[in-house]
């Protein structure tokens, strides 16, 4: 099944969350003049307009982005976030929002190497256009899942795999436990980060208890709740990180208490980051 389009989703407080920990996750990266490779499971489509139909029913830009675009004395990270969406804004207007692989790219390098994978026909589709020119970059039509397996341990062996399911059936939170249990083993030195919806069924504990019980190590979890847990919608956003890098926690807990503040839409807004699994050493 595939009736999800991020189009009616992109840049809402999620995704705020989401992107920001993945510009950091590619800074540090970029810190060292090696090579990284960034594989992604579910890419989506790259740059999606919010004057668009999509956009427009939802308007859930306007809780996410938006509040950020308007807002001044930011924490560094999220500013080098905030510049990458700038790169596909062509004025001072917010007219577009880049989806991951569109963050990614604008902060690679000509050596760096990019995989992603999407399933839907149109948004492949739309992804291909628009890397067309990019030789650095490979867009995959085919299951997310067995097309990133498929490329571990990549070349340059150092790098991100982004896993970003739309979790629109049940069974995607127990492919997510399988695929890193396959993955991890095949490329342990990979930093891995899975993002993951707060919802009243909490399905995502029961997801997140049993990648604890996998036995992989070294698992950070940054969560921001908008508001209290509600029966319907949306009431949080997870980014589980395996392998992060050096200091990502304390980069996190200086740049999300402000993110929380301003993407809080409700009574009982907070944020939590803990290790899920500890380091080996
Ligand atoms: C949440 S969106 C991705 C958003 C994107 N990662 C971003 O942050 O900008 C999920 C995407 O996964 C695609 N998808 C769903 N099942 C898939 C699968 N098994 N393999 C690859 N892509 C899939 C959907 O078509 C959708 O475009």
């Amino acid at each position: 099944m595939l009736s999800y389009l991020h189009g009616f989703h992109a840049g809402n407080f999620a995704d705020i969350h989401k992107h920001h920990i993945l510009v950091c996750l590619i800074e540090a990266l970029n810190r060292k003049d090696k090579p990284w490779s960034y594989l992604e499971t579910h890419a989506g489509k790259a740059v999606y307009a919010l004057d668009s139909e999509q956009a427009s029913k939802t308007a859930e830009f306007e809780e996410g982005i938006a509040r950020l675009w308007r807002a001044y004395n930011l924490p560094e990270s999220v500013s080098t976030y905030l510049d990458q969406v700038r790169q596909v804004n062509e004025n001072t207007v917010l007219q577009r929002y880049p989806g991951s692989p569109a963050l990614v790219s604008g902060m690679a390098r000509t050596t760096d190497q990019l995989h992603l994978m999407e399933l839907h026909p149109g948004e492949a589709a739309q992804l291909k256009k628009v890397f067309s020119g990019h030789a650095n970059v490979g867009v995959h039509h085919r299951d997310g899942y067995e097309g990133v397996l498929s490329l571990l341990p990549p070349k340059p062996n150092r790098g991100v795999v982004l896993i970003d399911p739309s979790y629109e059936v049940k069974a995607e939170y127990d492919q997510v436990v399988s695929f890193l249990s396959k993955a991890v083993k095949r490329w342990p030195n990979g930093c891995f980060t899975v993002w993951y919806p707060l919802l009243s069924a909490e399905r995502w504990k029961f997801m997140l208890e049993k990648i604890r019980c996998t036995g992989i190590k070294n698992i950070l979890c940054s969560e921001l709740w908008i508001g209290d847990p509600q029966e319907q919608g949306m009431y949080g956003s997870g980014m589980l990180i395996i392998n992060p890098p050096w200091q990502l926690d304390q980069t996190l807990d200086q740049s999300e208490p402000w993110l929380l503040e301003l993407l809080a839409q409700r009574a009982g807004a907070s944020r939590r980051l803990y290790w899920l699994a500890p380091s080996e050493d």
